[in-house]
């Protein structure tokens, strides 16, 4: 049985099965601007418009280094995709790559993983538009009811606050504005048979419009994200460019006020922004020379989103003090203090434009990485069937939006944006030990790029031993006390070393394991402890269907 739970498909298996089948259909249309668009087009999202507020808050104007250390994580697993995609240019991205390196089970478990970064991630992209559009709608001067643009659970938690305030004698001015507004939005709901109906519709509708666009075609979300990536682009700097003359220095000043934990409770925030650099991949088949253009955009689009970031981060910290960032929509936020309300207008309606863009990406990406998986027989068939005339992966695509816009109607935003964070630092440390297999293996004969090769022989050990005597002289002891995940870190590290001794692993991957997984033990046990049980669920489906089905089996 573990030889057929770690069966692999080589490189040459992969192309084949995608030059021929129902895929080969798909249009060869995607070149490095376009694919450099998606890839803005996938990170510049919900992140920067929405969450950075919050991890702001906590963390103060030291969260820009939270980018930066952030984005050394992500450049080194981008590198480590880039070999990847010039090595195996298919559409299933990291769960193909994994089918390579570890085995099916690995893939299966990196293709179940994926769901959280593109779909559920996707939901939260969704609800945080709808929170921009009807903004956006009131400022126009249009009421969009609250009790239809928010989740149940939001607004029940919301009334039994107020409720309890009242009991409690204490004033509801206390309360946020925010909660106020759920619990009224609670009372107003209209009712059917005592149950209160509440749903965030423009969350389920934009998911439906731009599933839609999915569906008709590649060219045309090609052509939608080009634009919608200028706009964006063009707001980000109008933010930057007018929001420098407003930094006071002196806002900087705590740069750590609540210390290294409050920066760290960022991380899933901040992650979160920086997400969907590697959605690209899985557009591969529908590239003109994926192995020359692929690598490229990733690394194009990473650069100007980290260098964007950081500034913008800086120049927010800069204009307010840090304890007035706590808010859903922190850069318009800044410009109305400022009293710039024309910007914070239009960033307002431009954020609606943006999120758009990040949508469309990962609804394009899940379908394909669905397809990949039903060509190789571990999901249902009709998941690669092609359209005839619009040649998408049509049926993946119709479920993918069924899949985003029901959760998306009813569910809240903070419990998707630790989930997808989870599941996505998951598949990058994947990515980055897959090269090490590669790479450990000699398979590295097809790779038009390769991760720059630095010998981490004694390197990965003596700063293993640095860092252990450092973190001890931290008390090391109280420290897995209260975070035991980081046990886990350090062991890897450990296996690092001794494995990187024996085959003399390449130093940058072995830094993106290493950086990923130190972020993700900052997520949290409960996150971990749901993501197990989402892999768990995973791999009851892999069992009852994929192991037998696959085409590997047959
Ligand atoms: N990076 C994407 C966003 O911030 C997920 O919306």
């Amino acid at each position: 049985m573990s030889d057929s739970l770690f069966r692999k498909k080589t490189v040459s298996q992969i192309l084949d099965d995608a030059a021929t089948g129902e895929s080969s259909k798909l249009v060869k249309t995607l070149g490095v601007r376009d694919l450099t668009s998606f890839g803005i087009a996938a990170i510049i999202g919900a992140g920067i418009f929405s969450t950075i507020g919050l991890a702001s808050y906590n963390g103060g104007p030291a969260v820009s280094l939270l980018f930066v250390f952030t984005a050394v994580a992500c450049v080194f697993t981008a590198l480590s995709y880039a070999q990847f995609a010039s090595t195996v240019p298919v559409s299933g991205s990291a769960y193909t790559y994994a089918y390579v390196a570890f085995g099916e089970i690995f893939a299966w478990v990196i293709g179940w993983a994926l769901i959280l970064e593109y779909a559920v991630s996707n939901m939260v992209v969704a609800i945080s538009w709808s929170e921009y559009f009807t903004s956006m709608l009131s400022g126009f001067g249009i009421t969009f009811p609250k009790y239809f643009a928010t989740d149940y659970g939001s607004a029940h938690r919301a009334w039994e606050l107020v409720q309890q305030t009242k009991q409690a004698g204490t004033a509801l001015s206390t309360l946020p504005e925010n909660t106020q507004l759920l619990a009224k939005a609670w009372a107003d709901a209209p009712t059917m048979g005592g149950l209160h109906l509440i749903a965030n519709l423009p969350a389920g509708a934009i998911t439906v419009l731009i599933t839609a666009l999915v569906y008709v075609g590649i060219k045309e979300s090609r052509t939608a994200s080009n634009i919608l990536v200028v706009l964006k682009l063009a707001v980000i700097g109008l933010v930057i460019g007018v929001g420098a003359f407003y930094v006071k220095p002196a806002n900087w000043s705590p740069f750590a006020p609540n210390g290294m934990a409050g920066v760290l409770s960022g991380v899933a925030s901040v992650f979160f922004a920086f997400i969907g650099f590697d959605s690209i991949s899985t557009t591969a088949e529908e590239c003109k020379n994926p192995q020359r253009d692929l690598p490229r955009a990733m690394l194009y689009c990473l650069a100007i989103c980290t260098v964007l970031y950081v500034l913008i981060t800086l120049v927010l910290t800069g204009m307010v003090n840090y304890k007035e960032l706590g808010v859903s929509d922190p850069l318009a936020y800044v410009f109305q203090k400022v009293n710039l309300d024309f910007v914070a207008g239009v960033i307002s309606v431009s954020a609606v434009v943006a999120i758009t863009s990040a949508l469309l990406v990962y609804q394009l990406g899940q379908p394909r990485i669905w397809m990949t998986m039903s060509r190789d027989g571990l999901l249902w068939k009709r998941f690669s069937t092609i359209h005839p005339k619009y040649k998408t992966p049509s049926f993946a695509t119709i479920v993918t939006g069924f899949l985003v816009a029901l959760p998306s109607l009813f569910m809240d935003l903070k419990f998707f944006v630790d989930l997808t964070s989870v599941g996505t630092f998951f598949a990058f440390i994947m990515v980055c030990g897959g090269i090490l297999f590669l790479d450990a293996k000699g398979l590295t004969a097809q790779s038009k790029f390769k991760v720059p090769y630095i010998n981490g022989k004694y390197i990965i050990g003596v700063a293993f031993v640095v860092a252990f005597a450092y973190a001890h002289g931290l008390h090391i002891a109280e420290m897995a006390n209260e975070k035991p995940l980081l046990i886990v870190f350090w062991a890897i590290w450990l296996v690092l070393a001794v494995q990187g001794f024996r085959y003399n692993f390449s130093l940058l991957p072995v830094i993106g394991v290493l950086t990923n997984l130190y972020l993700m033990t900052e997520l949290g046990a409960s996150n971990w402890q749901i993501f197990g049980i989402w892999l768990i669920i995973g791999l009851a489906i892999y069992f009852s269907y994929g192991y037998r089905k696959s085409k590997l089996a047959r």
